[in-house]
This record gives C-alpha cells, sequence and structure tokens, in this order.
C-alpha cells in the first residue's frame, strides 16, 4: 500500500522514485496492492478548494496514464473511505501526544517559529500536527503489511507501527504492525538546479508538459563549463542518472562511450530529451484522453472505493468492536 500526495504536478522525479514501480507491483498478481490519492493529507497543505480538486484529478489521471492496473491493485482516494477518519479518531485514544511532538514536520515548523521569535505554536494547526496519525489510519484500516515511501516518510511508518502496537497492547492484537519500504529504485533525480527533483524547490519537470515545454525545461539542466572534446564522468552527473533512468541498457552503454570520449552538454540533453520524449508519448496521450473525458475518473475511482470498503469495512468493524464501540442489545 501506498499513499499518494496529491498537492501539485507529478513530475519526472515522482515517475522514476514512486510511480514507475508501483504500476509495476499493481501488474502483479501474486500481491493485493492498494494505492490511494491522500486528499486529507493534501488538505493540510492547500486551502484552496479548487486547486485541491484539480490535484487529485491531476494525479489520478497521471497514475492512470502510466498504466496503473486498476483490475488488480485497488485505486481509490481517501476521502471515499470514511472509516479512515473514524479510525483516525480511535488511534488518537492511544496515540501519545508525545510521539506526535517528534514528527519531523511539525518539529521544523516549531523550529522555525522560534528562530522567528514566534510563539512556538504560531500557525501550526491540528492537522498538521496530526498528520502522522491519519497517516496511521490510512495504513492500518488495511492491515497493509508493506509500504513503499520515500525516505522523508519512514519515520511516519515507524510511528504507525507503534500506534498499532500500543492498539494492540491494550485491546488485544487487531493491527498488523506495517513495514516502511524504501521506494526510490537506485538513482534520485536532480532537478533543473542540481538538486533533489522536488516540488518545494521549484525545480521540477512535470511529466506530462508539451513536447516542446519538455525540450527548453531539459535544455536548462544546470552542467558544468568542460567543453564538449572533454572527458566527462558519468559519476553523479544528473544528466546521466536522467537517461539512465528512461533508457534501455544498450543506450546507456553507448552514453556511457561517448561520455569517455568527450561529448557536448547540448548533445547530451538532445538525447535525453528524444528518449523522454519518446517514452512518454503515449502516456501522455493518454493522459489527455483521460482529462478529456468528464466521468472516466469519477468511474474509476469509485469502483476503487468500493472495494476498498468491501475489505476495510471489517478491520474497523472489529477495531470498534474491541473498543466497546458496538451495538447495545
Ligand atoms: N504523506 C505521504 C507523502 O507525503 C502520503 C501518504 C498519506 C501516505 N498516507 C499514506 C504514504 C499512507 C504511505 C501510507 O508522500
Amino acid at each position: 500500500m501506498t499513499g499518494i500526495s496529491t498537492t501539485g504536478v507529478p513530475h519526472l522525479g515522482n515517475y522514476v522514485g514512486a510511480i514507475r514501480s508501483a504500476v509495476e507491483y499493481s501488474h502483479d498478481g501474486t500481491l493485493e496492492s492498494f494505492y490511494f490519492l491522500a486528499d486529507y493529507h493534501a488538505l493540510v497543505k492547500c486551502r484552496d478548494a479548487a486547486l485541491l480538486e484539480q490535484s487529485v484529478r491531476t494525479v489520478a489521471a497521471s497514475w492512470l496514464a502510466l498504466g496503473l492496473n486498476t483490475d488488480n491493485a485497488v485505486f481509490y482516494r481517501q476521502s471515499d473511505i470514511p472509516g479512515i477518519t473514524e479510525l483516525n479518531w480511535i488511534l488518537s485514544v492511544v496515540t501519545a501526544k508525545g510521539l506526535m511532538n517528534r514528527a519531523h514536520a511539525y518539529k521544523a515548523a516549531v523550529d522555525k517559529n522560534t528562530n522567528d521569535g514566534e510563539d512556538a505554536d504560531h500557525a501550526i494547526t491540528m492537522g498538521l500536527f496530526s498528520y502522522p496519525m491519519l497517516m496511521a489510519a490510512d495504513i492500518l484500516l488495511f492491515n497493509a503489511h508493506r509500504v513503499p515511501v520515500g525516505s522523508d516518510q519512514v519515520q511516519h511508518i515507524e510511528m504507525a507501527r507503534d500506534i498499532a502496537q500500543r492498539f494492540n497492547h491494550h485491546y488485544g492484537e487487531h493491527f498488523l504492525l506495517p513495514q516502511a519500504e524504501l521506494s526510490a529504485d537506485g538513482v534520485l533525480l536532480s532537478g533543473l538546479d542540481g538538486r533533489k527533483m522536488s516540488k518545494s524547490y521549484d525545480n521540477t519537470i512535470p511529466l506530462f508538459c508539451p513536447s516542446t515545454a519538455l525540450r527548453k525545461l531539459i535544455m536548462k539542466i544546470k552542467t558544468n563549463s568542460l567543453p564538449p572534446e572533454a572527458p566527462k564522468s558519468t559519476e553523479g552527473c544528473p544528466l546521466y542518472d536522467m537517461y539512465r533512468s528512461f533508457a534501455s541498457a544498450a543506450q546507456v552503454d553507448e552514453m556511457a562511450k561517448r561520455y569517455q570520449e568527450g561529448v557536448g552538454w547540448g548533445e547530451v540533453k538532445e538525447a535525453l530529451f528524444q528518449c523522454i520524449d519518446q517514452a512518454l508519448s503515449e502516456p501522455r496521450r493518454r493522459y489527455q484522453e483521460i482529462i478529456d473525458d468528464s466521468s472516466y475518473l469519477g468511474k474509476v475511482l469509485s469502483a476503487g472505493a468500493e472495494r476498498a470498503r468491501a475489505y476495510s469495512d471489517k478491520v474497523l468493524r472489529s477495531a470498534r468492536q474491541a473498543t466497546g464501540i458496538r451495538a447495545l442489545n
């Protein structure tokens, strides 16, 4: 299982780091997998209603366009599963406030306030504070074993384990303890400025921008000033890493040779553009088709929600039962 935060527009780094392997998992018939759009989490960071809705649409369409197999994997929207927020409350009574105090996003916000001379909790909402608890509800409601996440989310999965253990200790064994799995398979893509490609650095290349915009952005990627004929190192070269993430093994070998012999950055960028543009041309077409069909996303997501609830309703019932929230007779 993994949650997909629905803020902003998916970029190449999201694809290489998370989406691609999730799509592969979704085709593995031996796995029971769950992917959901974490719109309640997005709400913590985005109070623009139109933008929030738009992000859900964009992210859902992107995953589908990239080939997520929703016949096998269960694909749904978090807010379509009321059991998640119900479980969130039940978990809140066994979650130590001190545990939430240690969550890195909350701590960073407090540190910033302190540095700025503000009150420690200035502008910090309960949504931000309880963010990891809602994640625990997402995961435990489905008794997920393996949760692929980026390194910034590992702490939250550890917290979900902690919360599950507390519940189990008090009310008996109900929840499996989830295991975080680092999802970025090897390379993390660098962005336009050489730092990790991330929405927060504003250095991303959107997955489904038109060809011409894609080319322009690739041409903007920062490089060193070695002349074309100078041999170049592939080690730690952002262009090479990006090329490696999209090209075939034979193409990568060929490119490594060209680096050794000396190749101009302009040529590398052109090859990189061709390669990515080709890999994305079919998904791009599919993406547009999905966006243009006003009823498709709604249909796919409500079917997913129904399958998800069939699973999670049982878990919620047993958690309610265990805590004494049960029928009076
Ligand atoms: N917080 C995660 C992120 O920002 C998204 C997420 C929400 C999630 N709920 C989850 C990930 C449950 C894994 C499991 O990427």
